[in-house]
């Protein structure tokens, strides 16, 4: 397991914020996408929210036919975004919590607390056969719903992690260290995001039952000063280093 090669999602939704800041149809976030699998991208995951603020429709169609990697398509459990994900069928689903008014998904998914709700969506992306992951917080009343409401896959939330510092930060990472060890233990497949970057994700990738990171606002932001196949490389090669050591 130790050496298994960990994964990289590459998010591409905050191309599509600065193109749809001119409302126009430059930078193409599906051009990214390309030029993501070229530098090593595993998997281009996408973000279509009910305001959709970043991620189109149309991004998710053009992604669903064009991509020659696994589309991770993330969505919140509504009716709207079930219709979608069955129409397209993308290799996965990643259902997170969306708050309107948030700047980015601030927390994880009650799992626990909807977990009724929960259930029809995990069960009909299940029969259509696309993989589901849950996104949590790292705690182990969430894990535990995951695998009872029958989700293969729980992708840790990494944000809290990355915003604190010190001592705060060391027992988070710790609390992320047990939850993923608890997780696989359990028979999920585990996978963390959000906030990562080249200081953070290190401590992240060495965590051998880790099986995949979803990085995004870092990488696209990096990409103005090196271009984003030179900040996926680097990406790369930190979490490649961090998993070898
Ligand atoms: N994983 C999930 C489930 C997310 O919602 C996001 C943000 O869309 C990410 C990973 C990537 O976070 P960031 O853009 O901060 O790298």
């Amino acid at each position: 397991m130790k050496n298994d090669k960990l994964r990289l999602g590459v998010n591409i939704d905050h191309v599509a914020t600065i193109r749809n800041a001119r409302g126009i149809g430059h930078p193409d976030p599906v051009r990214a996408a390309g030029l993501a699998v070229r530098a090593g991208a595993d998997g281009i995951t996408a973000h279509l929210r009910e305001d959709r603020r970043h991620i189109s429709d149309d991004d998710i169609a053009t992604l669903s036919d064009v991509l020659t990697v696994p589309l991770n398509f993330e969505m919140a459990a509504t009716e709207e975004m079930l219709d979608i994900a069955l129409r397209h069928k993308p290799h996965a689903c990643c259902l997170v919590p969306e708050k309107r008014e948030e700047l980015t998904t601030e927390g994880g998914l009650d799992a626990a607390g909807m977990h009724n709700r929960l259930k029809f969506f995990v069960s009909e992306l299940n029969q259509a056969g696309i993989r589901v992951s849950l996104f949590i917080d790292a705690d182990i009343e969430q894990l535990d719903a995951a695998v009872s409401l029958g989700a293969p896959v729980a992708e840790i939330h990494t944000g809290a992690y990355c915003d604190l510092t010190g001592e705060a930060r060391k027992d988070e990472l710790n609390r992320i260290r047990s939850a993923v060890k608890y997780g696989y233990k359990h028979g999920l497949e585990m996978h963390a995001g959000h906030g990562l970057s080249y200081e953070t994700v290190g401590a992240i990738a060495a965590i051998p039952e880790l099986k995949e990171l979803n990085i995004g606002h870092f990488l696209v932001g990096e990409a103005i000063f090196h271009g984003l196949e030179a900040s996926i490389h680097e990406m790369r090669r930190l979490m490649d280093r961090a998993r070898a050591a």
